[in-house]
Formats: C-alpha cells, structure tokens, sequence
C-alpha cells in the first residue's frame, strides 16, 4: 500500500465524508457540555460553607467577626445595619486543638468558610433571618447573646424570642428536608461577655433561656387556641409551630437534637485584652470541615 501523501490526507478530511462530518459534530456538541460537566462538578468545592452568626443587637456578633477575621478585638464597633461576610480559614488543626489564630498559620490544610454577621437590631431581624435561607452551604449558626445583660427580664424575652425563631426555622428546615445530610444544621448558643462580674455562668444563661422558651412556646400555643381556629386545625399548626418535644411539659435545649438540630451553649468573651474564644473558634472549626 503506498503511502498516503500530504495532499491526499488533507484531500479526504475535506471530502465531506459521514465519519468526519460525525467527528465533527462530536467534537462542536461535546466539548461544551464536557466543559458545563466538569464545572458544574467543581462548583461545590467554589462555594464556599457558611456559619452564619445571629443574635440581639449588641451581643457582640461584629465584634466577634472582627476578631476572628483580624486577630484583634475591635476597640470601637458600630451597629450594624447590614450583614456582613468575612472570610475565615479553619485548619483541620483547629478543630482538635489549636487557638482560633491558627487560621494565620499557612501550614496544614485549609478549609475556607464564610462567617456572616448579621444585625441584630428587631427591625432588620428578616434580613438576618433571610441569610440563612440565603446560605447554599450552611454548616452552622452561632447565636451570640450577652450573658451579663440577662439577668435583667427586659433583655431576656426578646433575646429568647429570637433564639425560639431561630431554633424553630431550623427544625421546620431539617423536617422539610429530613434524610439529607446537609440539612442537619447545628446550633452553638455563644454566651458573651463572661469577662464581665455580672455575667451569668453558662449553666444559669442555659436554665434561664430554656424557662423563657418554655414560656413562649406555652403562650404561642394558647395564642393560636385564643384566636379561634377549630380544634384540629390547632392541632395541625401545632405539629409546626411547636418547638423539640411535643409531649414536654418543660422545653430543654436537649430536645432539639432528637429532632434533628443538635444545640450547644458555651461561654467566652470577646474583649481586647484576653478575648476567649477558642472553643467557640473549635465548634465553628469542626463544623465546616
Ligand atoms: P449589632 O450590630 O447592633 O447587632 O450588635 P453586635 O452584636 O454586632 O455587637 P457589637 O459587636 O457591636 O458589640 C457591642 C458592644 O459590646 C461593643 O461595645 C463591644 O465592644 C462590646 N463587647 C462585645 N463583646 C464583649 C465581651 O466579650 N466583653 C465585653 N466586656 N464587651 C464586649
Ligand atoms: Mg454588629
């Protein structure tokens, strides 16, 4: 067989032939779609897991992000009126033992996640809340809260009003999605300020939270027999509104994990001098890796 000249192998690809003009149309559909898969496979490692901190107005949340993302306690810091994101790197180091400022350290591996602070202020309330629909990734919410200010009933309803929205959106979430892994989202109940002498020890800011649920989730109850809907459709809305265990007399923040959502309450503090944040820094740490 003699062999092919240049002329006659660039004579036959430009015959139109079935097996070229096949090829061809292989190579103009399939490389895009080859390229939209390979993408599209990556893009979970692009975006990024996201803790997301919510909490009363004056809690310490931006302080807490400032510090985590600068090292430093801020001296000064402003209310918020929007959320914020900062991006933070956990080492796999951190979650076992090493201190938040770890995350400056360039050995080890890295997992890179968002921590978004929120306002905490009752009015911007949705658009905190509306983060953690936002978030594609969420691994986590911190619920900052001051546990110097809680001795004082004024702070303490509305502080524990907000924690039972945000436990019952993450229970209704985790029904909503139930089998999936990713739709176990876990909550950690920061308790701040512990450098102050009026705050309350993490074991007195957990009783004194968990009577105040059970108290709103008693009078929301009654609110909805009070405004006249029937009885079963009671007993219906009940099933969704009614936050952890149905037959409790006593809400505890135990029973969220049986639904679900495991809850933690840690005490730190966010000052200039000292701050104590490292376990709050190794819960975040372990949640995102
Ligand atoms: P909003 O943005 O209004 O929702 O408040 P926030 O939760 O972001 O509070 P922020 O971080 O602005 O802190 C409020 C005040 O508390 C600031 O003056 C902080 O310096 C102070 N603060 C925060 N954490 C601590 C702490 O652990 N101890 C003490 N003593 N003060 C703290
Ligand atoms: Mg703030």
């Amino acid at each position: 067989m003699p062999t092919p000249t240049l002329a006659a192998v660039v004579e036959a690809l430009m015959t139109p032939s079935l097996p070229v003009v096949l090829v061809g149309l292989l190579v103009v559909v399939g490389a895009p779609v080859l390229l939209h898969l390979v993408l599209a496979a990556s893009a979970t490692y692009t975006v990024p897991p996201v803790v997301v901190v919510l909490g009363p107005a004056r809690a310490g949340k931006t302080a807490l992000a400032t510090l985590l993302e600068r090292g430093a306690a801020p001296a000064l810091t402003h209310t918020s009126q929007a959320p914020h994101a900062v991006e933070l790197a956990a080492s796999s180091d951190a979650a076992s033992r090493a201190s938040f400022r770890n995350h400056d350290d360039a050995s080890g591996t890295h997992t890179k996640f968002l921590l978004v602070d929120t306002p905490g202020h009752a009015k911007l309330r949705r658009a905190a809340l509306a983060e953690l629909a936002r978030a594609e990734r969420l691994r986590a919410v911190v619920f900052v809260i001051d546990a110097a200010a809680l001795a004082d009933a004024d702070a303490l309803a509305p502080a524990a009003a907000y924690l039972y929205d945000v436990l019952l959106w993450l229970q209704r979430r985790r029904a909503a999605k139930k089998g999936r892994a990713a739709a176990a989202v876990p909550l950690l109940v920061a308790a701040n300020k512990t450098d102050l002498f009026t705050a309350l020890p993490a074991t007195m800011v957990q009783a004194q939270l968990e009577a105040e649920l059970t108290r709103i989730r008693a009078s929301r109850s009654r609110g909805l027999l009070d405004s006249g809907v029937g009885a079963d459709d009671v007993a219906a809305a009940d099933h969704d509104a009614w936050l952890g265990d149905e037959a409790s007399e006593k809400f505890t923040l135990s029973q969220m994990a049986e639904l679900g959502v495991d809850v933690d309450l840690l005490g730190g503090s966010v000052t200039a001098t000292e701050p104590d944040v490292d376990k709050w820094w190794r819960w975040m740490a372990q949640r995102v890796q």
